[in-house]
C-alpha cells in the first residue's frame, strides 16, 4: 500500500520565511485582501487556508472589493452554470484593475484544473496576475511574491499529487464551528462529475493529524467540527494503518471540548455497518446523514457508475432510520442525465416518496468536457430537464415540510450559533440533525448548548422558545 509524501518540511519553511518576508514589505502599510469562494465545502476550507495565509501576510480581511489590495476568486468546476458565472464575475475586475493597477487579483480552485480554462485566462483575461489550482495552494505565498515582483501571469498548476500539506495557517470563519479535512480527492468517477479531475486521487490525512488538529480546535473553544471530504467513507484505504472512517469517529468522541461530530459526503456504496453502530452508540456524532442518491432508475444509476441500486440504497436508509431513529437523510439528485426517460425519472420520484428525505439538492444535469457522460448518446432536451426538475422540488418541498412539521411541539437540543440575521432579537441555532432554529434570547447565550422547543416550522428553518440552558 503507498503511503502518502507528505509537503517537505523544507518545502514550508520556504513558504514561510516568504510570508515573513512580505509582512515585513507590508508593515504599516494597511493592506487588505477580499476572496470570493464557490462551491463545495472544501473550497470555503481552502479559502480559509488562504485567507490564513494572506493575514499572517499582513493583509486583512476587507468586504470591499474597492478596498482590496488582493482579490482571489476560488473557483467551481462542477457545473457549466457556476463556470460561467464565475467567469462574468472575474471580466467585471477589470474595470477594477484598471483604477487600481497595484490590485493583485488571483483565480484558484478546480476550474484552474481544467486546461481549457486556463487557456481562456491567458488569452482574454490577461489582467489576471496569479493562477493556481488545488493541489499547491501551500505555494501561494511565493506565487503571490512572484506577482508583486513582475508584470507578468504567474500561473501554477500540478495535475495531481500524493502531498498531503499540513499546518498551514487557517483564518476560520466561526470561532464555534470548524471544517477539517480528513480526505482529499475522489477514486470514485461517477460518469458526470469533473471532481475526479480537479481533485486527484484520494489520499487521506495522518489519524494523528487530525486527532491534533481537533484537540488543538477544543483548546481554542470550538465546539462542532466536520469532517470533510469527497467521500468520507473511503477514509484510510490509502494508509498503511488499521484505520477506517468509523474508527476515527471513535478516536474523535472521546476528545474533550468538542460537543458535536458532523461529516460530508458518504458515499452509498461504502457505507458500513460499522459506521451506522459509530453513528448510533457515539454521543457526539450527530444525527444527520448527507447521503447523495443521484437517481432512482437503476439504469440510470448503472450509467452513472455508481455502483449500488435503487434496492440497496433503500435497504441502507432502512438500516441507518432502524438504528437511528431521529435521524434527518439528505440527499443530492441530477435529472435529465443522458438517457433519462420519463420512466427513469418516475423511478426517481418513487424514491424521493419512499424515502422522505429531509432535503435534496436537486441539479440539472451538466456537461463537462472530460467526463464519460459527456460523449453519451441521448443528452436530454434543456425544456425537459427543467420540467423534471421543477416537478421534483415541488415534491421534495412538500416532504421537507411535511418533516419539519412533524418537529412542531417537540423539545430538541441545539447548538447556538450567533444572531439571527433577519431578527436581532433572535438567536440562530442549530439542531443535531442541523436544522435551524431560531429563538428569542440573550446574546451571551452563543456557543451554549439549549433546549428549545419548537412552535413554528418551515422546510428548513423553524422558530422556537428557550426551554433550558444545558451548558
Ligand atoms: N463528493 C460528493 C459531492 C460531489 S459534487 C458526492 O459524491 O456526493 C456535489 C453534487 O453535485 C453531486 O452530488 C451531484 O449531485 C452534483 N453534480 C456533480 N456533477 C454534476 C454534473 N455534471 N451535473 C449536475 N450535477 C452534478
Ligand atoms: Fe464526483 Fe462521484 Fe466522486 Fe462524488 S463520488 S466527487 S459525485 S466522482
Ligand atoms: Fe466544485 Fe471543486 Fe467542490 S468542482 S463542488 S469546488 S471539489
Amino acid at each position: 500500500m503507498p503511503t502518502n509524501v507528505y509537503v517537505t518540511e523544507e518545502e514550508l519553511k520556504k513558504q514561510e520565511k516568504i510570508m515573513k518576508e512580505i509582512a515585513e514589505e507590508n508593515k504599516g502599510k494597511n493592506l487588505y485582501y477580499h476572496i470570493e469562494t464557490y462551491g463545495c465545502q472544501m473550497n470555503v476550507h481552502d479559502s480559509e487556508k488562504l485567507a490564513g495565509m494572506l493575514e499572517e501576510m499582513g493583509y486583512k480581511y476587507t468586504e470591499n472589493l474597492e478596498q482590496a489590495d488582493v482579490l482571489l476568486f476560488n473557483t467551481c468546476a462542477v457545473r457549466e452554470h457556476a463556470e460561467i458565472r464565475v467567469l462574468g464575475r472575474v471580466s467585471q475586475m477589470k474595470e477594477l484593475k484598471a483604477r487600481n493597477p497595484n490590485l493583485i487579483i488571483g483565480v484558484s480552485g478546480c476550474m484552474m484544473q481544467e486546461k481549457n480554462v486556463v487557456e481562456a485566462i491567458k488569452e482574454k483575461y490577461s489582467y489576471i496576475d496569479i493562477v493556481f489550482g488545488t493541489h499547491n495552494i501551500y505555494k501561494f505565498p511565493q506565487l503571490l511574491w512572484e506577482a508583486l515582483n513582475s508584470q507578468d501571469i504567474v500561473i501554477d498548476i500540478i495535475e495531481d499529487t500524493k502531498n498531503v500539506i499540513e499546518e498551514l495557517p487557517v483564518k476560520r470563519d466561526s470561532n464555534l464551528k470548524a471544517w477539517v479535512n480528513i480526505i482529499y480527492g475522489c477514486n470514485n468517477f461517477c460518469t458526470y462529475c469533473i471532481v475526479p479531475y480537479t481533485r486527484g486521487r484520494e489520499k487521506s490525512r495522518k489519524p494523528e493529524d487530525i486527532i491534533a488538529e481537533v484537540k488543538e480546535l477544543a483548546q481554542k473553544g470550538y465546539k462542532e467540527i466536520t469532517l470533510l471530504g469527497q467521500n468520507v467513507n473511503s477514509y484510510g484505504k490509502d494508509l498503511d494503518e488499521d484505520i477506517t472512517f468509523a474508527k476515527l469517529l471513535y478516536r474523535l468522541n472521546d476528545i474533550e471540548g468538542i460537543e458535536r461530530i458532523r461529516f460530508m459526503t458518504s458515499h452509498p456504496k461504502d457505507i458500513s455497518d460499522e459506521l451506522i453502530y459509530a453513528m448510533r452508540d457515539l454521543d457526539k456524532v450527530c444525527e444527520h446523514l448527507h447521503l447523495p442518491v443521484q437517481a432512482g432508475s437503476n439504469k440510470i444509476l448503472k450509467k452513472m457508475n455508481r455502483k449500488y441500486t435503487k434496492e440497496h440504497y433503500l435497504e441502507i436508509i432502512d438500516k441507518v432510520r432502524s438504528n437511528i431513529p431521529e435521524i434527518s437523510i439528505t440527499t443530492d439528485i441530477i435529472v435529465g442525465f443522458p438517457g433519462e426517460t420519463e420512466e427513469d425519472f418516475l423511478e426517481t420520484l418513487d424514491l424521493v416518496e419512499r424515502v422522505r428525505f429531509d432535503a435534496a439538492y436537486t441539479f440539472i444535469y451538466s456537461k463537462r468536457a472530460g467526463t464519460v457522460a459527456a460523449n453519451m448518446p441521448d443528452q436530454v432536451d434543456d425544456a425537459v430537464k427543467h420540467e423534471r426538475l421543477e416537478r421534483l422540488i415541488e415534491l421534495q418541498n412538500k416532504i421537507s415540510l411535511e418533516k419539519s412539521a412533524e418537529l412542531r411541539g417537540k423539545i430538541v437540543e441545539v447548538l447556538i450559533e450567533g444572531i439571527s440575521k433577519r431578527d436581532s432579537n433572535k438567536l440562530t441555532s442549530r439542531t443535531r440533525t442541523n436544522k435551524v432554529v431560531h429563538f428569542v434570547g440573550d446574546e451571551s447565550l452563543i456557543g451554549k448548548l439549549a433546549n428549545v422547543k419548537i412552535t413554528e416550522t418551515k422546510a428548513w428553518t423553524m422558530q422556537g422558545e428557550l426551554v433550558e440552558v444545558i451548558r
